[in-house]
């Protein structure tokens, strides 16, 4: 297995702890341990690290961020519901300049209109939505490949 020199900063927003009791008809019975642990074997095959952070506060993440600078190579982040509300989670991506993958669990262009708008989406390189655990394998597959483009 290849060294894994280059690290990648995993963040999940507000409410994913709740994930596999909450809405299930929506995000399905996948817990975070689930996703976390499916991460990790995923990025030890594409011989990356990660660092996993939940945090359920906007500063919380913002400062997650901030700190991320020449730290991190890439940022894979579910915003969750700050998604369609935070300038300043925006503005953190943005002031870093680190390749930044947002993913989505659900599909937000097929739900509720206030889902439709990611305040994240233009200060990110690219955005996954709508297939479950396989947004973020998905996520975290692109942003290795950014990471060595
Ligand atoms: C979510 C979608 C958001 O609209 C919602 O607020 C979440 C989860 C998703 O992964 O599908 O908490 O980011």
């Amino acid at each position: 297995m290849p060294k894994a020199n280059k690290k990648i900063l995993v963040i999940h927003g507000p409410n994913l702890n709740l994930l596999g009791r909450r809405e299930v008809s929506v995000y399905g019975k996948v817990n975070l341990e689930a996703i976390n642990k499916q991460l990790k074997k995923l990025a030890a095959e594409l011989g990356v690290a990660l660092e996993i952070r939940q945090s359920n506060h906007e500063g919380q993440i913002v400062d997650l961020i901030g700190a991320s600078f020449k730290k991190y190579s890439a940022i894979l982040i579910n915003p969750a519901a700050y998604t369609h509300t935070s300038v300043a989670i925006r503005d953190a991506v943005a002031a870093v300049s680190i390749p930044t993958v947002e993913v989505h669990l659900s599909n937000i262009y097929s739900r509720e209109e206030f889902r439709h708008t990611s305040l994240i989406s233009g200060v990110a390189r690219g955005q996954i939505c709508g297939f479950g655990i396989e947004s973020y394998l998905l996520g975290l597959r692109a942003a290795v490949a950014l990471i060595k483009q």
